[in-house]
């Protein structure tokens, strides 16, 4: 009886023995009730018969399968007010609630203090992410020492739902919780050096005054090679900024930590980033034809394809064996037309140049299939999220004509966010305030060469709360012909509104087979991507269904555990790849990213972006770059116009990587290439430098003579015998076997 008694008060008092500490956990004690009523959030509400809720995982994963709509949580929690006594700042505490998926609010104790949205909007234009927030130390929403109630509404479409994650906690915000260090300006190229500039911001009013600590080490030896340190305040008003210059150091990445230590508090912030370096190759003066060995049209709609070639400007472009139909634009490389019959033409195309010529034999294949390579292109929601608008979008063609359809880069794709919120008076969707002109806009982008593509749901509303093409399918896909629309992305979100609650096999496939039937009416060659995360094991009939492409897993983050995660899970998927018929793993994140008005640089090491194009190519992935392209640094630039890698996504055969070697801390994924060679990756999935190597008779290496080193364009001694490489951690080494 005793030992009850004591083991029940420990119980009773585990709040207040946690709040002991410097924080409260909340990852247990949660409910879930599915459904939406705002009776849920004042404290005095009766929440008893609500379910226990597992906050670790999604609502789908605990007893609510596919469940998209409205949902609650809440639970139940005493905020000591000795936290706030213990603490060196105190004026506000705050709230770390796992991530919100998708859109969300938080009451506590019935009153509104988070919402993922912006004002002015609903909750269903809430985003997945992070659910971190402060509430002030004196807000009567906190009640100190007593029980408070935290609700938590959430708006769930399309893929998992609810509030899950790690990091549930409670504790005052720290003298750090408001500083960054922001890494986001471009790094500086000298001859010999690298530079620049950080800043260290504050957000609260504390005046911060210190040492940055300026520290880049080699992560294969872990010796410093260089070290600084400087004073530094800052505040709210004056940001700090530090600006230095390295000597350029050989090719491989090195580590820069900041470290800044507040003198008075004793605290310290810290972050860590590397320093790119570039491996592609320097583009030549001389004319150099880039690009697929082929390309599809269907017979009867119109051509457009640009020969991509890199070299000296003015270029001059020939075609010879161009069929009837079909004329090129010497000056351009533009090649426009309509194509009557069905077969294949060898053409061979000619470009030069005051310094030379090249010369590359290519297959117009007219036909069923169109995109029989992956689609390269841009997409805008990596980058903008849902404030994409016209002129975004003519920055991003303008950057790609500039820089980057010399290696074969061609789409133009405006994600979710383009829509009005109602059709027009016949029942046509027609674009919001942001896109005064979609048909003016296509011709633009179509006039660069370009190919232009949009975005819709199966359902009655995109995964952005904006009209779908739901019952109203025939008519979309005439607007996009009329429009000039080349590629259609078809998020499945609502649809699960209007299917069955366990969709079946069949289920899965009807969307898209109503969409593909819609499409197949226009006179356009319009390339059709599903967006439905996987479900279904789409890979196995997105040919079937008549997909050029399809998602297969939920949506990418700028990190190394989304990027590993799903890139080297893709094995399952490898047999559904063929010409025209390509496994999706999502857009890339190289580059500025940001899902909305402001953007980031890449939380990815250059290591790790080396690793996801090499990953993505041996997938034979579309490469859809999401970030944005008005300020495309010279790394970025690289990792995205090295003509080996693009050649292993964009090979005819059109096969996917498979996984060789699956070990703890490395990985090797093979893919067979046209005409017998063999493309490697071999990955270092290990925080540490690594030394792998390929044995002579590795069933990998047997009937190759000639290894390539892809990203530069070397070749490597060694081959038939053993194969050595230091492989950098989260890095790669891409070869090509000849
Ligand atoms: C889903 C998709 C994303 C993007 C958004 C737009 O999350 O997976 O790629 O299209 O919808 O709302």
């Amino acid at each position: 009886m005793r030992i009850r008694i004591w083991i029940l008060i420990v119980l009773l008092a585990a709040p207040f023995l946690r709040a002991s500490a410097q924080e409260i956990m909340l990852t247990q004690g949660w409910k879930l009730k599915i459904g939406d009523s705002i009776t849920w959030a004042p404290p005095q509400y009766n929440d008893s018969g609500w379910k226990p809720a597992n906050v670790s995982l999604p609502w789908e994963e605990q007893g609510y399968p596919k469940t998209d709509g409205f949902g609650w949580y809440r639970v139940h929690v005493v905020i000591p007010a000795s936290l706030k006594e213990k603490a060196f700042l105190k004026d506000s505490v705050r709230f770390d609630l796992g991530y919100i998926d998708d859109g969300g609010e938080v009451y506590l104790n019935g009153k509104l203090v988070y919402k993922n949205y912006k004002n002015g909007s609903d909750i269903q234009h809430g985003f997945y992410g992070p659910c971190s927030f402060s509430v002030g130390t004196n807000d009567l929403a906190v009640h100190w020492d007593k029980e408070n109630i935290i609700a938590v509404r959430v708006f769930d479409t399309g893929g998992n739902g609810g509030v899950y994650g790690d990091k549930f906690d409670i504790k005052m915000m720290d003298v750090m919780d408001n500083v960054s260090i922001n890494t986001d300006g471009d790094f500086s190229y000298g001859e010999k050096s690298l530079g620049k500039s950080i800043k260290l911001k504050a957000g609260s009013s504390y005046e911060y005054a210190g040492k940055l600590n300026f520290k880049v080490t080699d992560p294969e030896t872990d010796s410093t090679i260089y070290e600084k340190t400087n004073d530094a305040h800052f505040s709210a008003h004056s940001p700090f900024t530090y600006t230095f210059t390295i000597a350029r150091l050989e090719k491989k990445s090195y580590k820069i930590t900041y470290t800044f230590t507040d003198a008075k508090s004793g605290k310290q912030i810290q972050k860590t980033e590397g320093t790119p370096y570039i491996l592609t190759p320097v583009v030549q003066a001389k004319p150099r034809i880039n690009g697929p060995d082929v390309f599809g049209e269907r017979p009867g709609n119109p051509f457009l394809y640009k020969i991509p070639a890199s070299g000296q400007k003015p270029l001059v472009y020939k075609a010879t064996g161009l069929p009837a139909g079909l004329k090129l634009d010497a000056a351009t490389g533009i090649i426009t037309g309509v194509m009557g019959n069905k077969a294949d033409y060898p053409v061979i195309f000619t470009v030069s140049n005051k310094l030379g010529s090249d010369t590359k034999k290519f297959t117009i294949k007219i036909g069923d299939v169109i995109g029989l390579t992956p689609a390269l292109g841009w997409n805008s929601w990596n980058a903008w999220g849902l404030t994409v608008n016209d002129q975004k979008v003519r920055t991003s063609a303008n950057a790609m004509a500039d820089k980057l359809s010399e290696h074969g880069w061609t789409y133009i794709n405006i994600d979710d966010g383009w829509e009005a919120a109602s059709r027009n008076a016949n029942g046509e969707i027609v674009p919001n305030e942001k896109f005064p002109d979609m048909k003016g806009l296509t011709d633009y982008v179509h006039s660069l060469g370009l190919r232009m593509g949009i975005y819709s749901s199966p359902g009655p509303k995109t995964c952005g709360g904006y009209l779908g093409s739901w019952q109203h399918e025939d008519q979309d896909a005439k607007t996009y012909g009329d429009w000039g629309i080349d590629y259609l992305k078809y998020d499945w979100c609502s649809y699960s509104e209007v299917t069955a609650q366990n969709p079946t096999l069949e289920d899965y496939k009807k969307p898209y087979q109503v969409m593909r039937a819609s499409l197949d009416k226009v006179h356009r060659d319009i390339m059709f991507s599903f967006c439905q995360y996987g479900m279904g094991d789409v890979w196995n009939w997105g040919t079937e269904v008549g997909g050029n492409s399809w998602r297969t897993t939920g949506d990418i983050e700028d990190t190394w555990k989304s990027l590993s995660s799903i890139g080297f899970s893709q094995d399952k998927t490898a047999g559904g790849a063929s010409p025209g018929h390509f496994n999706d793993p999502d857009m890339l994140v190289v580059g500025k990213v940001g899902w909305g008005d402001s953007q980031h640089n890449t939380r990815l090491t250059p290591d790790e972006q080396y690793t996801h194009i090499s990953l993505w190519s041996l997938l034979s992935a579309p490469l859809l770059i999401g970030c944005d392209m008005g300020h495309l640094d010279n790394f970025t630039l690289s990792l995205l116009t090295n003509d080996g890698v693009l050649a292993i996504d964009q090979d005819a055969l059109g096969k996917e990587a498979r996984q060789v070697v699956k070990k703890d801390d490395y990985q090797i994924w093979a893919k067979d290439l046209e005409g017998g060679d063999k493309a490697i990756g071999i990955f270092n999935t290990s925080d540490k430098y690594q030394t792998i190597s390929l044995n002579a008779n590795d069933e990998l290496l047997k009937g190759y003579t000639k290894a390539f080193d892809v990203w530069t364009q070397k070749s490597i001694i060694g081959v038939p015998n053993k194969l050595t490489f230091k492989i950098p951690p989260h890095g790669v080494k891409l070869i090509r076997l000849l």
